[in-house]
């Protein structure tokens, strides 16, 4: 089946805007794949610091990014999927504050992205996609049937990972959380390389004052304009 055939949801967004879980809930009702293209960023950042390969070694990183040996297992409930590197489970280490800050220097490269590129559009199978990401609806699926762009205040974003990390025991201080996400918004949204924006016909939804249920039903309120039906 040709990637026009399925149908592809995109909802791209910064981080903390909740796109991670809507994502994930939307591919469970729908019974369609889900492509968390940041993990693959994250994975090459990881996969790079064992290799001993440099941020600065572009070369290197791209060949990398194109060949490293990754997958992802959807568990049950569809909720964090366990995400492999070289067969190891490398789901929780992906998370840390180090590898999202190399993942976001690497990610700025234009030889990382379009090694990657292939391997994203490669999640495109039957019944379907939800591809979560900052570039899913402009660059990697132009033609998806549905875009979404999920987005909340720089401080609500902070208030979500603070509480995350308070909740496994780190202590950290929310003004500087603040900080962080302006910086990474910052370089996302001002790269060269596919900045984060939404693309022309996505709709916009901003989460900050919205809980994920309603962001969920708001989302598959647009898949469904859209005519895109739950897998059978
Ligand atoms: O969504 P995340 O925090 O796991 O993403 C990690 C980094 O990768 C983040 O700095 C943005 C970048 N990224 C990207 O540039 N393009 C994507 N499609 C997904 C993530």
């Amino acid at each position: 089946m040709s990637e026009k055939r399925v149908p592809i949801v995109t909802i791209d967004g910064p981080s903390g805007s909740g796109k991670g879980t809507v994502c994930q809930l939307m591919a469970t009702k729908l019974g369609f794949h889900y492509l968390d293209s940041g993990a693959l960023y994250r994975l090459l950042a990881l996969a790079a610091k064992r290799h001993g390969v440099e941020l600065e070694n572009v070369q290197s990183l791209a060949v990398l990014a194109a060949h490293m040996d990754i997958s992802f297992h959807m568990n049950k409930e569809g909720l964090q999927p366990k995400v492999m590197l070289e067969g190891e489970d490398v789901s929780s280490l992906i998370r840390s504050e180090e590898v999202g800050s190399n993942a976001s220097k690497v990610a700025a490269l234009p030889e990382v992205r379009s090694a990657l590129l292939q391997r994203q559009r490669a999640f495109a199978v039957a019944p379907g996609l939800i591809a979560d990401g900052r570039d899913m609806g402009t660059v990697v699926f132009p033609d998806a049937d549905a875009k979404i762009f999920l987005t909340a205040s720089p401080e609500e974003r902070a208030e979500r990972r603070y509480k995350q990390l308070i909740d496994k025991g780190e202590s950290v201080s929310l003004a500087a959380l603040v900080e962080q996400v302006r910086k990474r918004d910052e370089r996302d949204m001002n790269r060269k390389a596919s900045p984060l924006v939404p693309a022309t016909n996505a709709v916009v939804l901003d989460s900050s004052e919205m809980t994920i249920d309603e962001v969920l039903s708001s989302g598959l309120e647009i898949v469904e304009k859209n005519g895109i039906q739950p897998r059978q």
